[in-house]
């Protein structure tokens, strides 16, 4: 089976041909350079940029698979959540070329297709093992799921203010390092000496909650360095000291979600997992209590288009297509 992915859900116009579960080719072109004068993406611009780019993107993708329109068997599509202008493009694209070729589509949410990313370019002996507890951290979500099956995932936890990767890319604004935040805020952390950092607020919320909110410790930061003449000294440590805080409070919840449901999986996907401290936290966290933990490939962390084609082809093949996914697909299948 021969599927094409389609990814268009903020600023990653993304396309991936996979075959039998195997990524043949996996293009991604991003709009990411045009949003550091802003500090966070512009959602006008991303879906120019997905109008203009997209039918090249898909070109791209088949010439580099060696694999023609008329051997596709599928088309899946991000139909959410994300930008709605730039959903639209490639909810659009895919329907045109779902019904041009007279092949199925199928919707994918980006959320699963995150935590799919796991399960690709693996022998399935080597998949993760359902039930799971699911991670997402990126930019515009930090949630914690329970898994029990590939079209069975249980939301256990949000963000009741700004996602993980948003609180990075708002800090990086502060700092006038640019945009994206996260991998710039990684590199200046690596700098600090690691004494005396700054006791930054870390937001559990009440009830042993798995609910999340950054929006706190994004607005100590802004304060610490008002009236303060901030070096490059001082920026690291704060880089250093906001990323401890933060990947306290996820991998914390994270285990909690993991006691409380007793599972010993965790499966992690979206662009904050690309951040190598964090991978290095929830590695040791999880070791100290025997939980195994999967993250994927960076390529494969941050939006990509093969992540959506593999969920759609494992969903489609297992006539797993869950009654959301299927109500979200009538709105745009033929
Ligand atoms: O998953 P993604 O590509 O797009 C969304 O679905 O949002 O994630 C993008 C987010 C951005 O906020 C970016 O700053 C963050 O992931 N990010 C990182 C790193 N690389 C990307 N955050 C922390 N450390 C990184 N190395
Ligand atoms: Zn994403």
């Amino acid at each position: 089976m021969i599927t094409l992915g389609i990814e268009t859900s903020c600023d990653e116009t993304a396309c991936a041909i996979v075959k039998n579960g195997r990524v043949l080719s996996n293009i991604v072109s991003s709009s990411v350079h045009l949003y550091s004068s802003y500090g966070g993406v512009v959602p006008e611009i991303a879906s120019r940029w997905h109008i203009e780019y997209i039918n090249a993107v898909v070109k791209k993708a088949l010439k580099l698979a060696r694999i023609d329109f008329k051997n596709l068997d599928l088309i899946a599509v991000t139909y959410g959540p994300g930008l709605c202008g730039s959903l639209l493009v490639g909810i659009s694209f895919a329907k045109s070329l779902s019904y041009a070729l007279s092949i199925p589509i199928i919707g994918i949410s980006h959320l699963d297709a995150h935590l799919y990313a796991n399960f690709i370019g693996k022998h399935s002996s080597r998949f993760p093992k359902f039930p799971f507890i699911g991670l997402v951290i990126s930019g515009g979500h930090t949630s914690i799921f329970l898994c029990h099956s590939l079209n069975d995932f249980k939301i256990l936890g949000n963000t009741k203010d700004d996602a993980i990767g948003e609180a990075f890319d708002k800090v990086a604004k502060i700092l006038k390092l640019g945009y994206p935040g996260g991998p710039i805020v990684e590199k200046m952390a690596k700098k600090f000496g690691k004494k005396d950092f700054i006791k930054f607020p870390k937001t559990y919320l009440k009830n042993y909650s798995l609910d999340f909110s950054f929006s706190g410790i994004k607005t100590a930061v802004l304060y610490y360095t008002k009236n303060k003449r901030v070096t490059k000294k001082l920026i690291a440590k704060i880089a250093y000291s906001f990323q401890e805080a933060v990947f306290d409070v996820v991998v914390e919840k994270t285990l909690m979600a993991c006691r409380k449901y007793r599972i010993n999986t965790i499966v992690i996907g979206g662009g904050v997992a690309a951040n190598k401290r964090f991978c290095r936290k929830i590695k040791i966290a999880s070791r100290a209590r025997r939980i195994s933990f999967f993250i994927p490939k960076i390529d494969f962390c941050l939006d990509n288009g093969a992540m959506v084609a593999a969920l759609g082809e494992a969903l489609y093949e297992k006539r797993l297509m869950s009654r959301e996914v299927e109500v979200q697909c009538k709105t745009i299948s033929k």
